[in-house]
């Protein structure tokens, strides 16, 4: 991991002694922990991981994990490992580890006040920095080992995709539907889900951000199935929309008019292009239709250890598409009351262009009733 830690120094300015990073409860985990130490198992609750500019990264781990730990670092040589037993000792790891009066990065942006206030009274003397920003510029960059994972889990999301139409049986109910999307993702390798399953039915497709419920299934409904799997910590998030039958023309324009929205976002993804472009690309071909001002979210986000992973693309985002970075691209329509359809795919940004990570069919399918 030297490579990923010298590389988020070089983006933390002014310059920093060292990197402080601290996972309290879960969910309050910073995946950054995760990104500077490759461990496959745990959470590493109260853990710490102190980065040193050159490279070093000390891991401080509970006697929960520490065989986890130690066994992670044997295929690491920048690792090194020190378990501790009660909070006096972490306290006195982390004296020992980082200079009285340092410059000590933190992320900002996952950090509890509760931990930096307990931060406070261990280092009175330190100046804080936050590094945050660098946290994340650095995390977006995704190396060949980690487009591998989000790959493989892209892969598992696929699969599943094309497993629904075989799920949807007349009188399921979303909750059941979206169960059995998981178990075959667990079926499929996945760890588990990267996120609270979408199964939406009718009016609840609709609806972006929808938890399934016990609606049933009935002949004539919209269905949005948004879902991801981890694998490895990284995850993936596909999103598929169908049809049970009889066929609605409307609904069936609104698909083909998402998927072509999707494909005038891919055509302009390329590195250099401001993010707010591809949105607004995809923006424009909904506006042209009879659908205006329906897709009511961004286009989509960058994707790594967290399904959401730091990046949005979206009107506002100025900031230009790059290299390795790994994002969704999901434009959707939404028509309250009656239903909607989101198509959602991950991919990752190449010198040209971009490569999915996600295949499965994203064609209009009516399921037969
Ligand atoms: N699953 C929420 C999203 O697609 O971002
Ligand atoms: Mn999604
Ligand atoms: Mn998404």
């Amino acid at each position: 991991m030297k490579d990923r830690v010298r590389r988020l120094f070089s983006q933390i300015s002014p310059k920093v002694d060292r990197l402080l990073i601290g996972n309290a409860t879960e969910p309050h985990l910073d995946q950054t922990f995760f990104y500077l130490f490759d461990v496959p198992g745990g959470l590493f609750e109260g853990s710490w991981l102190v980065a040193e500019p050159e490279g070093t990264v000390h891991v401080l781990t509970s006697q929960l994990e520490e065989e986890s730990a130690r066994q992670a670092a044997r295929s690491d040589p920048g690792v090194e490992v020190h378990a501790w037993g009660s909070r006096e000792e972490r306290e006195r790891l982390l004296t020992d580890l980082v200079p009285a009066s340092a410059s000590v990065g933190l992320n900002y942006r996952e950090l509890t006040h509760e931990q930096f206030l307990q931060l406070g009274s261990t280092f009175p003397k330190a100046k804080w920095a936050d590094a945050s920003n660098a946290v994340r510029k650095t995390r977006q960059i995704k190396d060949a080992s980690e487009i591998e994972r989000l790959g493989r889990a892209g892969a598992i999301g696929s699969r599943v995709a094309q497993k629904i139409p075989g799920l949807l049986r007349r009188g399921a109910t979303e909750l059941e539907v979206a169960a059995e999307i998981e178990y075959a993702m667990n079926r499929e390798g996945a760890s588990g889900r990267s996120f609270g399953t979408i199964v939406g039915f009718g009016p609840a497709s609709a609806e972006p951000h929808y938890a399934p419920q016990d609606r049933r299934l009935e002949p004539g409904s919209s269905i949005v199935c948004d879902f991801g799997a981890f694998t490895l910590r990284y995850a993936s998030d596909i999103t598929r929309s169908f049809r049970f039958g009889p066929t609605d023309p409307e609904l069936k324009k609104v698909h083909e008019t998402v998927l072509a929205a999707q494909q005038a976002a891919l055509a302009v993804l390329k590195p250099g292009v401001p993010a707010k472009d591809v949105h607004l690309a995809a923006q424009r071909v909904v506006d042209a239709s009879p659908w205006k001002g329906r897709f009511t979210h961004g286009l989509g986000h960058s994707i790594g250890l967290a399904v959401h992973d730091g990046f949005a693309m979206n009107p506002t985002v100025d900031e230009p598409i790059e290299t390795g970075m790994t994002i969704t691209v999901e434009p959707g329509i939404y028509l309250p009351g009656r239903g909607g359809v989101r198509i959602e795919d991950d991919v990752v940004v190449t010198s040209n262009g971009y490569r999915f990570l996600t295949t499965a069919p994203r064609e209009y399918l009516e399921v037969g009733a």
